[in-house]
């Protein structure tokens, strides 16, 4: 097991060494493993795909604790190289050699950007490198990177395939809890707050008796093509009113598709399982009164902040054309929203 420390910590700016110190500690590796839903998929498109596995050199972008390492080493990888900028990867080392994989597992500690890999090439990429609004954190760029320096040509990604959603909920209690809060706080005036309060989607799960909304899949990409400037998007999508209700706030859900014959979906969706990703929710500042049938269109946006490109600026714009001559339920709005 050969071990390779070539980035320096203190070297990197101060908000990359608050994201990779941010996975030094365990309790976020126990969320990560105890997220069933995350955490079998890939073991299922692994264990299920076993012939895609057997005899291929595989790497591993972001090992953390190993997990999915010891999984392609058990799906029958001829040797796995598993890369983590993060100190977790001792706890690797120790773990990867107690489940004596110590002879399929080369463990290297470092950025995957700053380091060299001792094979020129891989045949398979396996990542955990999702966030919330699946591409917070831009752990994605890593993987492109990745991709291009070691896949060999015609090789495998897991996963490979991402679909994005859009939703409109009612959720008026809680935000009445989130953002109203601030009207009244003890008897005094606390109204500054919400607008900040609104910028700020909120990652929380959400039921699926909210959604009052067709979903809409506003964004697809296939990682083996996709380049970083195209996750920068600006996307439209028409939602259409399932029911009469209010509406208070648009949801984001995502899914990952994994490549091979029996085919395994990660989703995370309201309708779906929970996972830790929950489900991402940008609160509008009116309140749509909507009848079913009613049509809402509108665009999002997403980017990498210009100042950290592992935060998004997010621009939902909308207009809601009500199927009744009532036009006062008519409503155009357009808000900006930063995750950081
Ligand atoms: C979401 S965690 C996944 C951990 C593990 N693969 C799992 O599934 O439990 C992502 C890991 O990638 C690492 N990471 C992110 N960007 C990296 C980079 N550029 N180079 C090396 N490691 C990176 C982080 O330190 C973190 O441990």
């Amino acid at each position: 097991m050969a071990s390779d420390s070539a980035t320096d910590k203190a070297t990197l700016p101060f908000t990359e060494q608050h994201y990779f110190s941010s996975y030094d500690h365990f309790g976020i590796h126990e969320e990560m493993l105890k997220d069933t839903t995350r955490t079998l998929s890939y073991r299922s498109a692994m264990y299920k795909n076993k012939d895609l596995f057997k005899d291929k050199i595989v790497l591993d972008v972001g090992c953390g604790t190993g997990i999915l390492s010891m999984f392609a080493a058990k799906a029958g990888a001829k040797h796995v190289y598993s890369v983590d900028m993060s100190n977790i990867i001792e706890k690797a080392k120790e773990i990867v050699s107690l489940n004596g994989f110590e002879d399929k597992i080369t463990l290297i500690q470092g950025k995957l950007e700053d380091i060299t890999l001792p094979v020129d090439t891989v045949d398979i990429i396996v990542s955990e490198w999702m966030g919330y609004f699946l591409l917070y954190e831009s752990m994605l760029d890593t993987v492109l990177y990745a991709r291009d320096k070691y896949l060999v040509e015609g090789g495998l990604i897991l996963p490979d395939k991402c679909n994005m959603y859009i939703a409109g909920i009612e959720d008026g209690q809680y935000k009445g809890e989130k953002i109203h809060f601030w009207e009244d706080v003890y008897g005094f005036d606390y109204s500054p707050f919400i607008d900040v309060a609104m910028a700020e989607p909120l990652v929380d799960t959400v039921e699926n008796n909210s959604l009052i909304t067709t979903p809409y899949k506003f964004f697809e990409f296939d990682i083996n093509t996709v380049t970083k400037e195209q996750l920068a998007f600006h996307s439209k999508f028409e939602l259409e009113a399932i029911d009469n209700d209010l509406c208070h706030a648009y949801i984001v859900y995502w899914d990952a598709i994994f490549p091979g014959k029996e085919t395994v979906t990660l989703p995370t969706g309201p309708m779906n399982n929970y996972t830790h990703w929950k489900q991402t929710v940008f609160y509008m500042d009116h309140v749509l009164d909507l009848k079913k049938g009613d049509k809402i269109q509108g665009s999002i946006a997403s980017r990498p902040n210009s100042h950290n490109p592992r935060e998004l600026d997010i621009e939902i714009e909308w207009n809601l054309e009500t199927t009744s001559k009532d036009k006062s339920r008519d409503k155009t709005g357009k808000y900006n929203y930063f995750m950081r």
